[in-house]
């Protein structure tokens, strides 16, 4: 073993962190957790990893769940493509696979939301084969350790440190190698602000910890600003009964449950959007709009949601204005609670699914609303 890969695995060993998922690496325990923790901090996923194994605790039981029960135990996670692909691959691996986890990173590959990274975390992990897991993590501490100035985001750089890491991965600990690399990432080779270097086992190896130059690596392009869309968002009730929808079944949040809410586009924009018929990402401008473009946008639409959907209200009150902030684009919201004299018109269950806008809504008792899983960008609203 070479003395680097030592020296690593020795701090591993008495600094760890000690994680759920760790404690009885089953392939499909280290496929759960390695799904979560995509975009998601630690700590974040801890309960949702219990509660997800409590309700839904192997191949099987996840293929069997509807779509209902697995976006409920994810609400508030979000990217919820991720639990949509771990249904798909649950069907699979039970039809294809015999319901057995595929073991190597090539096979592992073919399941859905199964990328390059995390097909080789649970192939070392779970199945110790020797493949490298370089995420961004790994990206950093490459970089940092061989003052490697190129732009981290590049393909390049991944296939460098790849194979920087391949050629010390130790053949009985691939797992732990890369788990030590990802702990030491996460926790000492700091992504933001100053490492600690004076906890890190390489510190005397590392090129930019001997130049004093850590924060000037990774070299990492600058982000593209998110678009931003202006929305209202409708709290409608009539005593017990709210009014929610279900989003389209493709797209952002597909497939979950909302309030009812539109985009706020200025008619010149409008028309430009409609031409593309593809909806509105495509817009170049960042779309922020002005506070009085949004005051008067927002008033017209309240007003068409209220007629287009027979809705006859008691009364309006203005909510607080709320934000939410996803990867590529941010919500800001305007809120109206809005009381109705009824809402029998309406379905009581949320119809199977539907890409019509807004053709789905429902009327929903309030003891039924833990039914449904409405994502984090509608908390504000929330009663
Ligand atoms: N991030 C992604 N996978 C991880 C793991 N297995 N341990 C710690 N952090 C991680």
């Amino acid at each position: 073993m070479k003395e680097d890969t030592k020296l690593l695995l020795d701090w591993y060993d008495a600094e760890r962190r000690i994680l759920p998922w760790r404690e009885d690496p089953t392939p499909y325990h280290v496929w759960v957790s390695e799904i979560m923790l995509q975009q998601t901090r630690v700590e974040a996923v801890k309960d949702y990893y219990a509660r997800f194994l409590a309700t839904l605790p192997d191949v099987a039981s996840l293929a069997a769940a509807d779509e209902d029960t697995y976006l409920k135990i994810w609400e508030g996670l979000g990217y919820y493509s991720r639990v949509r692909n771990m249904h798909k691959a649950a069907v699979t691996i039970m039809d294809e696979y015999g319901g057995e986890i595929p073991s190597t990173a090539k096979e592992l590959q073919k399941l859905s939301g199964i990328g390059e990274y995390t097909a080789a975390a649970i192939a070392s992990i779970a199945f110790q084969q020797p493949v490298s897991s370089v995420d961004g993590n790994l990206l950093r501490v490459y970089a940092r350790r061989n003052l490697y100035r190129e732009n981290i985001k590049d393909p390049a750089a991944k296939k460098v440190a790849y194979d920087y890491y391949m050629e010390r991965m130790p053949e009985d600990r691939p797992g732990d190698y890369n788990q030590a690399l990802m702990d030491l990432g996460a926790t000492v080779c700091l992504p933001n602000g100053e490492p600690e270097c004076f906890r890190c086992p390489w510190a005397d190896l590392c090129e930019a910890h001997k130049q004093g130059v850590e924060l000037e690596v990774p070299v990492v392009p600058a982000k593209k600003a998110r678009r931003i869309e202006h929305r209202n968002v409708y709290r409608v009730h009539c005593g017990d009964v709210l009014l929610l929808s279900k989003r389209p079944d493709t797209g952002l949040l597909a497939g979950l449950y909302e309030f009812p809410n539109d985009l706020l586009v200025p008619e010149k924009k409008a028309a430009e959007t409609s031409e593309k018929s593809s909806g509105n990402s495509s817009e170049k401008s960042s779309g922020k709009l002005t506070k009085k473009q949004v005051a008067e946008l927002s008033q017209n639409a309240l007003d068409r949601f209220l007629s287009d959907n027979d809705l006859t209200p008691v009364s309006v009150f203005p909510l607080p204005a709320a934000k939410h902030i996803f990867s590529h684009v941010e919500w800001h919201m305007t809120g109206y609670d809005i009381e109705v004299e009824s809402l029998e018109q309406l379905p009581s269950e949320a119809a199977g699914s539907s890409d019509a806008d807004r053709a789905d809504l429902f009327a929903c008792h309030l003891s039924e609303v833990d039914r449904y899983s409405i994502p984090n960008a509608f908390d504000a609203f929330k009663f």
